[in-house]
């Protein structure tokens, strides 16, 4: 690799690259892809021995400080989580009533992260390390506590308050299925299925949100002005908005009774500029290894909640014919992470619009990760691209 700013600066040359697609804007220690090869690590550790033995808040430990924890310094991060998961009374109380009830739960979520950050000003200082930890604690606390408020709000129920005796995972299954005043049993089949996603999303080094979080971190910002501007880079509809894309494409192929091969076709001639959502990756050019993970956990998770959902069936169809066709062989194009998520999400009982703030809520350490790790780099400037001017020379202003 070539270290372009050194370069540029000595030949006068600028590199134009639309959409990063060649331009590394940092060095980290965090995540490996091999996108050729469909391999993931975290820190080093298979993204599949993470999945299937290790838990969320073990995972993020890992990512933020490069090591796994002791039993002790789990034991301890996890009941500092437990400790900070309350929502200040005014916020809970007044910042949701004055959202409309069929407000985006991302926007909900993005806005409350902004709000959050008004209650702790005097101490999100980027440059004292006793903030900086504290406030990835109240994050990774208090994301799936106001996650949950945006889906009782959507669905015009009462809060709960959250329950420090149980899980993370628990927890939040149960601000967003309990209901008061009424006994809640978390499944223990849909714990381990959503702690399994939400471990498979932790990370995935510089995507679309990931960068926008870096980037609003090198101006200086905090992690709460950083992380509401990654949640809203996340929402759109070719990152992690793809997962609430796909189960919409999948129900409008269903409802148009076209069949799935018309649809094929569609994407191939680009009609209308209909994409197969859920399909295609910047870096994989092989099968995602987390797809791979999704798809497995999915006749299994819907088998064991008893769940027969036929858009499965149409997914797995979908993905059969895109396999087996020139268009996508051609282009390397295979499912990626969200192709098979929302199949889960649905059949837990999730909403459609609630599947990318629970993408939001994996990939916050990977964010408070990152955050972190260019704060820590002594190479760290701040972010700002070049650009090639292409508009109008100097010109007279009329009558001038
Ligand atoms: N359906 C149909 N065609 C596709 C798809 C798709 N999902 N993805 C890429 N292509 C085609 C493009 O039209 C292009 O074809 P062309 O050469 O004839 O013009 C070719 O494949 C290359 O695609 P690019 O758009 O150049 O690939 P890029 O790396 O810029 O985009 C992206 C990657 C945004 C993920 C794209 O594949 C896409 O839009 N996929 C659907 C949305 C999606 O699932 N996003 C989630 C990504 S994973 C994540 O963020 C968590």
């Amino acid at each position: 690799s070539i270290d372009v700013s050194t370069l540029t600066r000595q030949t006068g040359y600028t590199a134009l690259d639309y959409g990063f697609v060649n331009t590394a804007a940092t060095k980290s220690d965090i995540t490996f892809i091999d996108g050729d090869q469909g391999i993931l690590r975290y820190r080093g550790y298979p993204i599949e021995h993470l999945a299937t033995h290790s838990s969320y808040l073990e995972v993020a430990w890992l990512l933020i400080y490069g090591e796994l924890p002791t039993p002790e310094q789990l034991e301890r991060f996890d009941d500092r989580i437990r400790h900070h998961t309350l929502l200040h009374e005014d916020l809970k109380e007044r910042f949701f009533t004055a959202l409309p009830h069929t407000a985006h739960p991302m926007a909900v979520l993005s806005s409350g992260v902004s709000a959050l950050s008004t209650y702790y000003e005097d101490e999100s200082d980027p440059a004292n390390p006793d903030h900086v930890e504290l406030n990835m604690v109240r994050l990774l606390a208090k994301l799936p506590v106001i996650a949950a408020y945006a889906h009782k709000k959507s669905v015009g129920q009462a809060f709960l308050y959250p329950d420090n005796s149980l899980s993370f995972v628990d927890n939040f299954l149960k601000l967003n299925f309990g209901v008061l005043s009424e006994e809640y049993e978390v499944d223990p089949v849909m714990s381990r299925a959503l702690e399994r996603l939400l471990i498979l999303h932790e990370d995935h080094e510089q995507n679309a949100s990931t960068s926008t979080v870096r980037l609003v971190g090198s101006t200086g910002a905090d992690q709460f002005a950083s992380i509401s501007a990654g949640i809203h880079a996340l929402s759109g509809p070719l990152h992690g908005g793809a997962n609430e894309a796909v189960l919409t494409m999948l129900a409008q192929i269903r409802d148009s009774g076209q069949g799935v091969q018309r649809f094929v076709e569609k994407v191939k001639n680009k009609e209308d500029g209909v994409k197969l959502m859920g399909f295609g990756h910047r870096v994989y050019k092989n099968y995602d290894p987390r797809a791979k993970l999704v798809k497995q956990s999915a006749d299994e998770v819907l088998e064991a909640l008893g769940v027969h959902d036929p858009l499965l069936d149409l997914a797995k169809e979908l993905e059969e014919i895109a396999l087996n066709d020139d268009y996508f062989k051609e282009r390397r194009l295979y499912p990626n992470v969200d192709f098979y998520t929302g199949v889960i999400y649905k059949a837990m009982g999730f909403p459609t619009r609630m599947f990318t703030v629970l993408f939001a809520i994996g990939r916050l350490p990977g964010w408070l990760a990152h955050w972190r790790e260019l704060h820590q780099d002594p190479k760290t400037k701040i972010g700002r691209p070049q650009q090639l001017y292409t508009g109008s020379p100097e010109r007279d202003y009329p009558g001038v």
